[in-house]
Order: C-alpha cells, then sequence, then structure tokens
C-alpha cells in the first residue's frame, strides 16, 4: 500500500465514530437524533428529522402504512460532522415490530447509546436490544432521558442496570434535581456543574452556564437541599462506585452513563463530547481469513440490510454496506463472495434521512447505500485482493408464524418471486413445513406489522393478492447439529418440526413453558434462539 494511502486511511479512521442507539418506542430516540444532528450542525433546527419524516411519508410508496399509523419503519443512516470526528448514526426503526431491523443494524455498529426514559426505567425493547448488543460484545453508552420530568431516583436507575444487565455503570455527570426542579449536572471529570435553562422544546442549541464546583454563586443559584443532595450523592458514588475504566467500556462490561433532557438539549453536548473521546474507533472484523486488521488495504464491507421502494421516484432496492477496510470509490469493481462474481459499484449513495447524495469516497466505519439489481442479500460479504466473508449475519428467534397463501394459482409465479424477493430483503423470515404436501410458505416474523407490510406489498408491488393463516406458536429455536442431532432424540412431544430457507431443522413450541418441558426431557438436544449463519 502506498503510504499515501495508509496515512489518509489512518486519518479516515482516527476521525470516526459509529453508533446505534437502542431504546423502547417513546424514550426520546427521535428527539435525541435530532439535537444530535443539531449539534453536529446537520440541521439548524430541531423539528426538522420529524419534519422530513412526514415529508417522506408524503413522498413513499408502500411506506403509505407508515403515514397511515404515523410509525417509523425504515430506518437510514445519518451521517455528521462534530468536533473533527466524523459520526456516522446508525438510525433503527422505532416501532418494535421491527427490532429484527434493528439486530441488523447494530451488526453494522461500532457503539450503542442506550436511551432510558428516567421515569420508566429499562422497559422490555431496551432489555431485547441489549441483548444483541452483549451478543456482539458492542461498547454501550447510557443517556437518561427526560429529566426535566418527574422520573426515578438516579442511584436506582443505576443499580437497576447493574442487576438486570450485569453491566457495571459509572456516571459521566451526575443530575441535581428532577422534574421541576431539575437544575442540571454535576461534570464529575471537569467537576464542573452545568446549569440548566428551560428554553422553548430546545429547538436551538442549549445555553450552558458552567460553575466549578468551589465557585461562590452557587449558593445562590442551587437551592439549599439540592446543594447538600449533590454533596452527598457525589460522596456517595465516588465512595462506592467504581472508576471509569475504559477497557472495562470497550468490551461491553461497563457503561459510562449521562443524565440529560433531550427535548430541552440539556446534557446533549456534554454527552457527544465525552461520546467521541470514550467510544470506540472502527476495529478489526472477525472473517473466514481471521481477524482483517484496519490497516488491510483492500477494500472491504459487508451488507446488513436491504431496502426496497424508498422513494417511489426511484422504484429500487438499495444495498446498505457496512466499510470495513480500505478505500471504497465510486465506481470501483469488487469480489461478490456469495456468489464469485464481479460486481461493479455505481451509484453510490450516502443517505441523510431521505435525501439521497451521491458519494465518491468512504472509509472503514461509514455506510454505504449500493442500487441493488438483485444482486445482494443481508450478510454478503463484497471484497478486493484475497477472498473473505465476514461473519453473518444471525436471524433471531421469530414470534408470530402464519401460512401465506396465494387464492390465485394463476398468480403463482409473482407470488413466489415476491415471498423471495422479501426474504432476501429481510422483510421477514421464512419457513416450510417438512410435509411436502404442504408448500406453502411460513412467515415468521417478530411482529405482527411484518405481516401488514409483506401482504401490502406482495399485493401494492407484485400484483398478489394473499391470504394469512395465523399458527398457534410463539417460540422457534434451531436445533444445532441439524437433522441429525434431532434424528437421535427421537420423538418429541409439544412442538412441531419445520425447516427454515436452508432447509435446517426449527422446532416451533407455543410457548416458553412447552421449550422448557422438551429441554428438561432431552437435555442432549442443543436448541439456538439464533440461527446457525449461512
Ligand atoms: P421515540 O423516537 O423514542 O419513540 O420517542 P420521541 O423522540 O418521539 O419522543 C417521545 C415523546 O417524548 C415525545 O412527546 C417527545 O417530545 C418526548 N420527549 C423526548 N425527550 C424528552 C425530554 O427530554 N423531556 C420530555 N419532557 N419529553 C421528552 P410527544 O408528546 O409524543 O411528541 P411531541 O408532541 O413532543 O412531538
Amino acid at each position: 500500500m502506498s503510504t499515501e494511502l495508509q496515512t489518509e486511511l489512518q486519518a479516515a479512521v482516527e476521525r470516526r465514530r459509529n453508533f446505534a442507539i437502542i431504546s423502547h418506542p417513546d424514550a426520546g430516540k427521535t428527539t435525541l437524533t435530532e439535537k444530535l444532528l443539531l449539534y453536529g450542525g446537520a440541521i439548524h433546527e430541531a423539528g426538522a428529522v420529524k419534519a422530513r419524516r412526514s415529508q417522506r411519508k408524503a413522498t413513499s410508496d408502500w411506506m403509505e402504512m407508515e403515514q397511515q399509523r404515523g410509525i417509523s419503519i425504515t430506518s437510514t443512516v445519518l451521517q455528521f460532522e462534530y468536533q473533527g470526528c466524523q459520526i456516522n448514526l446508525l438510525d433503527t426503526p422505532g416501532h418494535q415490530d421491527f427490532s429484527e431491523d434493528t439486530y441488523r443494524t447494530l451488526a453494522a455498529a461500532d457503539n450503542a447509546v442506550m436511551l432510558i426514559d428516567a421515569a420508566k426505567g429499562l422497559e422490555p425493547q431496551t432489555r431485547k436490544l441489549f441483548e444483541v448488543c452483549r451478543l456482539r460484545r458492542l461498547p454501550i453508552f447510557t443517556f437518561v432521558n427526560k429529566l426535566d420530568r418527574p422520573g426515578r431516583e438516579p442511584l436506582e436507575l443505576l443499580d437497576e442496570i447493574e442487576q438486570e444487565l450485569g453491566l457495571q455503570t459509572y456516571a459521566v455527570n451526575w443530575p441535581i434535581g428532577m422534574g421541576d426542579r431539575f437544575k442540571g449536572v454535576f461534570d464529575r471529570c471537569h467537576q464542573q456543574i452545568h446549569l440548566f435553562e428551560r428554553s422553548a422544546h430546545g429547538s436551538r442549541e442549549a445555553k450552558d452556564t458552567v460553575i466549578n464546583l468551589g465557585d461562590p454563586r452557587i449558593e445562590a443559584l442551587l437551592e439549599q437541599d439540592l446543594y447538600y443532595q449533590l454533596k452527598e450523592e457525589l460522596e456517595l458514588i465516588e465512595g462506592i462506585g467504581p472508576e471509569l475504566d475504559l477497557e472495562q467500556v470497550h468490551q461491553g462490561q461497563m457503561t459510562p452513563v449521562f443524565f440529560g433532557s433531550a427535548m430541552t438539549n440539556f446534557g446533549v453536548q456534554l454527552f457527544l463530547d465525552s461520546f467521541l473521546d470514550y467510544a470506540l474507533k472502527p476495529y478489526a472484523r472477525n472473517s473466514s481469513e481471521g481477524t482483517i486488521p484496519l490497516e488491510y488495504p483492500e477494500f472491504t464491507g459487508f451488507v446488513f440490510k436491504l431496502q426496497a421502494n424508498m422513494d417511489s421516484k426511484h422504484r429500487d432496492r438499495v444495498a446498505f454496506v457496512r466499510v470495513c477496510t480500505g478505500k471504497f470509490e465510486k465506481d470501483m469493481t469488487v469480489n461478490h463472495a456469495r456468489t464469485g462474481k464481479i460486481v461493479r459499484l455505481s451509484r453510490p449513495q450516502k443517505l441523510f434521512a431521505q435525501d439521497r447524495e451521491s458519494i465518491d469516497v468512504a472509509y472503514p466505519g461509514d455506510v454505504i447505500g449500493l442500487n441493488n439489481p438483485g444482486v445482494f442479500a443481508i450478510g454478503d460479504t463484497i471484497y478486493n485482493g484475497k477472498k473473505l466473508e465476514y461473519e453473518g449475519i444471525p436471524c433471531f428467534s421469530p414470534e408470530l408464524f402464519a401460512y401465506l397463501r396465494n387464492p390465485n394459482p394463476s398468480k403463482f409465479k409473482q407470488f413466489h418471486k415476491g415471498v423471495t424477493e422479501l426474504r432476501e430483503e429481510g422483510a421477514v423470515q421464512i419457513m416450510y413445513s417438512v410435509d411436502e404436501a404442504k408448500r406453502d410458505p411460513i412467515l415468521a416474523a417478530v411482529g405482527q406489522l411484518q405481516f401488514e407490510v409483506v401482504q401490502f406489498r406482495m399485493q401494492n408491488e407484485y400484483g398478489v393478492e394473499t391470504r394469512l393463516e395465523a399458527l398457534p406458536y410463539s417460540v422457534a429455536r434451531w436445533v444445532t447439529g441439524g437433522w441429525d442431532a434431532l434424528d437421535k432424540v427421537g420423538r418429541l412431544f409439544n412442538t412441531v418440526i419445520v425447516k427454515d430457507n436452508w432447509g435446517r431443522p426449527v422446532l416451533l413450541f407455543k410457548n416458553e413453558w412447552n421449550l422448557n418441558q422438551v429441554m428438561e426431557d432431552h437435555p442432549e438436544l442443543k436448541l439456538s434462539a439464533i440461527a446457525p449463519v449461512v
């Protein structure tokens, strides 16, 4: 590699931070995203993301559903500069029915920000997504939101994270008061108090008044009880809490915790500043050829998401590729590991919310959108240099199952095409009965809305009206060891055997209780909630 390219790549990696936000709906992800963009100068007035969202609703096609329901299904990648760093925020769908999409997006992220509503603490969707982050050993940064409203005690929230998620916590800042009496936060690193000023919905950057802890003005600015409470709590966390250990943070064992209020912008800048310091830069990833170091000079990357018809003006599919090593250049040709074909990467796009902007170069940690003429599937590796494949992206256990019927035999071809394409795109998982006579695909989804999207798109894009026939299962487990392992255990009760799209055995159970029973009866049977990677 030329030394110029080496220097260019090093500088690019040094500058890059890439993350996704995980949260339960309503915790404030859209609001926080918007405020991060505001600080990054990517938008000038908060409200723009929501406005774009409604614009998108007006222009998109099958996304009519979004409009009808006022939810966000699609996810995009937001890129912005902040203090010399390039930040890639992998946005994820807000609706929990689309959590599978979020799981895949986390495969392309280097860090995760866990956003928690201070009044609610950990919620089901946060826990689920946290498990995916743990599996991937992602560093987790916690932002406790909505401090301007009455919430739970900060110490109690930290305790919940430690007890339930088994994560050590380190409070980077500490809140002073809460709700109506929210006065600001104490920045432990710089030993300074940031005073909170209520702004009208925080459409502009918050004015930040900073004073040192020893400043005599504090007594006049803070009510006495809050001042003493702060001192007491600080003594407590300093006395019993651990030191900030970045190595543990990077291994996903400790989470730096920030308190703030996204709506009023408070604490957002403090968070961003520390995040840039503490977050992992793009790092080496595992592949069939071992760990591929960042210094690897050739371009490599993998597809983590496909999206169809994002814009009716384009009527196309976009493959989102995470760049792992090397430099991406427009119009370059690469090898496609799964098919062995050579693909030309023309019309690359950078995506900011719904706007598409053509890009010429990209570096490790970046995400590019490629027009996908049917070549890419989720998990595909593209590379130059020696052949390699990055670890695939696992499918997670679906919770809803239904036969998808095609009542009109003359539409067989379109039906088949639609099902195949929607599966490839990851809109839904597909399974089949082991009974050859039952040929109809079984849709397997995380949320009901996924079924509706499939039916809607089958009708709108493939012209096939479909019928759905629900199946009474709620848990799926892949059999580790395949059919051989299954044959050895003999007859199983309380479960039905199906095969996934790759012909591998999957057990479906009515509920967790039935699953546990089978596991008790057959300790030799090894089951996994995550599909083996293809
Ligand atoms: P989501 O993407 O995670 O689903 O959440 P979103 O940002 O849409 O926020 C959910 C609700 O919580 C919104 O209220 C939002 O204004 C509010 N919110 C977000 N951050 C804060 C905060 O720091 N403090 C307070 N008090 N509220 C916050 P909404 O009534 O649903 O919408 P809107 O009318 O405010 O737009």
